[in-house]
């Protein structure tokens, strides 16, 4: 009985973590588009892999597109894109691009 407890306690825990699909929103959210449906071949060849991508920097990068913080030559074809993903969205796509191979 105390084992089914400690169980049903982890699936509690670790559920919200689990909400969001980035695998799912990596598609549904058209990133594949230009980032390629395996995030390694990209759209235009000056467009960065993603697969594999440290996750925390990978978070902050989009974050600073979708703010402008981060503004070059090639991140107005992203920015648009941004609209369509909240914080925790971009959280769960970076965590699925960094466990990519
Ligand atoms: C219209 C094309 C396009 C779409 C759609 C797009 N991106 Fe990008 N993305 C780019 C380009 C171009 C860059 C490089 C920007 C620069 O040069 O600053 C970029 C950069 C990035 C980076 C930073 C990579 C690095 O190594 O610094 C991440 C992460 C990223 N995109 C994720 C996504 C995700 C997730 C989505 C979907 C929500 C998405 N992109 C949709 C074109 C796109």
């Amino acid at each position: 009985m105390k084992k089914v407890l400690v169980l049903a306690a982890a699936i509690a825990v670790s559920a919200p973590a689990l909400a969001l699909d980035g695998a799912k929103l990596y598609q549904e959210k058209t990133c594949w588009s230009c980032h390629g449906k395996d995030a390694k071949k990209t759209l235009m060849p000056v467009y960065p892999k993603l697969a594999g991508q440290n996750a925390a920097y990978a978070e902050q990068q989009m974050k600073d597109i979708k703010s402008g913080a981060r503004n070059n030559g090639q991140t107005a074809a992203m920015k648009g894109v941004m609209g369509l993903v909240n914080d925790e969205e971009i959280k769960a796509i970076a965590d699925y691009l960094s466990k990519l191979k």
